[in-house]
């Protein structure tokens, strides 16, 4: 008997494979993606997983935090991406307040995500014990979770803006402590937020499933970035991590410009391109 469906694709990445990555020479490629059409571009560029953030409040929605981004939002977002990609694994972040005030209602909130997305796994952020004990009644019900420590983006308020966290050290003893209880947990993989390279280094050799680093340096088990800021689409503020590797923005700007032109001159639609 197969339990693979007709018609599914052979081989897609599970948080077990993506967990058992850990180690080896090669480190796991991760994007944040919102949508079907940029998530299939990138899986086709060969990246193992794409993470639905709630970045996409700041990057797409235009808000200046992800706090106002709701579950409905992001499972809008969610089962676009998973529309667009089918080897690559789908993690998708569970947003500002829907796992902590219970973990009757986080186990409620992340069902809907995995029921109406069909991602792989949900992100949450935070190591605390409630977050853990969180963290493992997911676990426990069979929802994957990824961890997400450092910089918290949805404790920006608390955490004093966007700064670098880690490098006291009674907040980096705290952070490995978080790192360890969400491992504890059953988390498959941390994402480790804006820490500095060396402490990130200490954290992943503290954990044996695979840290995603973000502006973490260079040790982690993986890498992410939002795809939208590795394409050089958001061309205001740059953080130090950010690498572009192409200036999209620059582009879709003398793209609209020459179409605004002919348009405006009479010269599109031409007879190549009407019937
Ligand atoms: O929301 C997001 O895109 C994220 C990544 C930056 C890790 O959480």
């Amino acid at each position: 008997m197969s339990y693979v469906p007709v018609g599914a694709p052979a081989k897609r990445l599970t948080p077990r494979a993506f967990a058992a990555a850990k180690g080896r020479a090669e480190p796991l490629v991760v994007v944040a993606a919102y949508d079907a059409l940029f998530a299939r571009l990138a899986e086709e560029g060969g990246v193992d997983a794409v993470l639905v953030g709630d970045s996409l409040g700041n990057v797409v929605a235009g808000y200046d935090s992800t706090l106002p981004v709701t579950l409905d939002v992001m499972i809008h977002h969610g089962a676009a991406v998973r529309r667009g990609v089918s080897r690559a694994l789908v993690v998708v972040d569970m947003p500002f307040l829907t796992y902590e005030v219970t973990t009757e209602r986080a186990l409620l909130n992340a069902g809907r995500v995995m029921q109406e997305t069909r991602c792989d796994a949900v992100k949450l952020e935070g190591g605390s014990e409630e977050t853990a004990a969180t963290v493992a009644a997911l676990v426990r019900a069979g929802i994957p979770v990824m961890g997400h420590l450092g910089f918290t983006p949805q404790r920006v308020n608390v955490l004093g803006g966007f700064r670098v966290q880690g490098r006291e050290a009674d907040e980096a003893d705290r952070i490995v402590d978080e790192a360890k209880r969400l491992q504890a947990a059953g988390a498959f993989s941390i994402v480790l937020e804006l820490v500095p390279a060396a402490f990130a280094e200490r954290v992943t050799a503290a954990v044996a499933v695979p840290t995603v680093g973000i502006g973490a340096g260079a040790a982690c088990d993986g890498q992410v970035l939002v795809l939208a800021d590795l394409l050089g689409l958001t061309d205001g503020f740059k953080p130090k991590f950010v690498k572009r590797y192409a200036d999209l923005a620059g582009d879709v700007r003398a793209a609209v410009r020459r179409y605004t032109a002919e348009v405006r001159g009479r010269a599109y639609p031409d007879a190549d391109h009407a019937f």
